[in-house]
């Protein structure tokens, strides 16, 4: 399979995170989307938790409003979270599964426990032209049931790959990741992948030329503290377009 070029979504959460530590009203999300998008990015990720201890209602209709690439609303299947999506129309939403206690997004959806109420934001939200994507872990029983589903495309679970210590871990995590990205591409899905990657790692996810789209944080922004925004996110495009 020929290797393209490989899309940047880039998740702003973080500079929200850095916005709450102090209860200011900066750094604002709104202008860091701004910033990526001017860097070259392809797309901006924000995800609206449930506990809204990060982006707000407020950031996610601006970075819409502000940017001319496509917003990718990251949201779990809950009402009151899908109501705000049904009426703001982003260009993209992801479903992920939340949990209240945790550091960030663990593991991929339970696509068996909650198949039909996944299934049933999956069609409300593509009825008012949104591109419904699922955040899945790399295993065949998730894909066949996104296939199932009906959803446009898949973004492959890599927190356990980022998480993984030695070398026999890592080539696991690693083809798992690929069998699952070429199952999903045989079912017709276009694929994304994303969580913990950093300028480490993307080195062997990039070499998967299933893989179309990456989705990128908290690397991005912790690196933005030292180098700013603007070279954080070209030196991640770098990479990623070195599919060797
Ligand atoms: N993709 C999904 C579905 C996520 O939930 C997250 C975290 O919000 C990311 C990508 C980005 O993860 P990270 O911040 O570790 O790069």
């Amino acid at each position: 399979m020929a290797k393209t070029v490989i899309k940047l979504g880039v998740n702003v959460d973080h500079t929200a995170t850095l916005r709450r530590a102090r209860g200011t009203d900066y750094p604002d999300p709104v202008v860091a989307a701004m910033i990526c998008e001017y860097a070259g990015c392809a797309s901006i990720v924000a995800h609206l938790r449930e506990d809204r201890r990060h982006i707000q209602e407020r950031d996610a209709i601006l970075i819409r409003d502000n940017i001319k690439i496509p917003f990718n609303l990251e949201m779990a299947a809950n009402k009151e979270i899908a109501a705000f999506a049904l009426k703001m129309r982003p260009a993209q939403a992801t479903l992920v599964p939340e949990k209240r206690k945790e550091l960030t997004t663990e593991g991929g959806l339970d696509l068996g426990k909650y198949y039909k109420k996944i299934e049933g934001t999956v069609k409300k939200l593509q009825d008012k032209g949104v591109i419904v994507s699922l955040f899945v872990d790399a295993d065949k029983r998730s894909i066949e049931s996104a296939k199932k589903i009906g959803c446009d495309l898949i973004e492959i679970n890599t927190g356990r790959f980022s998480e993984a210590k030695t070398t026999r871990e890592i080539n696991r995590e690693l083809s798992r990741i690929k069998e699952a990205a070429q199952l999903a591409r045989s079912l017709g899905f276009a694929v994304a992948a994303g969580h913990g990657i950093n300028y480490a790692n993307v080195r062997d996810i990039v070499k998967m030329p299933e893989i179309e789209e990456l989705n990128i944080g908290h690397a991005i922004i912790s690196r933005a503290v030292y180098v700013g925004l603007v070279c954080a996110v070209e030196e991640m495009i770098g990479l990623m377009n070195n599919r060797k």
